[in-house]
């Protein structure tokens, strides 16, 4: 069964609170929220008051890719804005290991990011610690950029890892997801796949993220 997470990214900032209650009536499986600081990546979106803000309104789990440097200084607030999912990028952590322990110990649930060109191998030691690992199939930092195919032997590699680990560690995909990218994904192996774009430029948000999930 495939999972789709729609990225709030691409929703009309306006009506922030009409896009997160398309998406409580919708069969998504969670919200995806993209924080970005303006340092780990060229943009900067939106941050505590938001989330709080989209929290109060969601029924779904939040799910919060943190595109910021050292996001181990930020636990406990990403946690008091109402995520459930933790996600922070492995190029942004010195000390990974203490940041997804002091995440899980916050009562969320941890999961590792990697950039486009970092590989998968570099999880090895702490797989079985993660919840879900989060592969970017796009630079991160904007919306509505073009899929990097790579990103298929990525999660053919991050799937033949986790069983080997032995572990239940979910894969998460986000960047360039649509109709002609999404069969491929799930056919390598992912489990949920995050689409901004594609859900919210659709004249049918509620049908495309069910064409994706039908897919699975
Ligand atoms: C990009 C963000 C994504 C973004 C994906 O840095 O992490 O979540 O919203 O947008 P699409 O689905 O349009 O590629
Ligand atoms: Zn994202």
């Amino acid at each position: 069964m495939i999972q789709v997470a729609p990225s709030l990214l691409s929703a009309d900032f306006t009506r922030l609170g009409d896009a997160v209650r398309m998406v409580n009536t919708s069969r998504a499986s969670m919200i995806h929220i993209d924080v970005m600081d303006g340092m780990f990546v060229p943009n900067i979106t939106i941050g505590f008051p938001v989330i709080k803000a989209i929290r109060d309104v969601a029924e779904k789990p939040l799910d919060v890719h943190m595109m910021v440097m050292d996001p181990g200084r930020y636990v406990s607030r990403v946690r008091d804005a109402g995520a459930s999912i933790m996600n922070v990028h492995w190029e942004a952590c010195t000390h990974l290991d203490r940041v997804i322990h002091t995440i899980r110990d916050a009562g969320m649930r941890p999961a590792v990011t990697l950039n486009p060109a970092t590989p998968v191998m570099l999880l090895r030691d702490i797989i079985s610690e993660l919840d879900m690992v989060l592969l970017m199939s796009v630079n991160p930092g904007f919306g509505g950029q073009s899929f990097i195919s790579n990103t298929l032997r990525k999660v053919r590699e991050l799937r033949a890892l986790i069983a080997e680990a032995g572990s239940d560690t979910v894969i998460e995909i986000d960047g360039g997801v649509n109709l002609t990218t999404a069969p491929e994904l799930i056919k390598a192996g992912a489990d949920v796949l995050v689409a901004g774009s594609y859900v919210f430029g659709a004249a049918d948000p509620h049908k495309a993220i069910s064409d994706l999930i039908d897919l699975g």
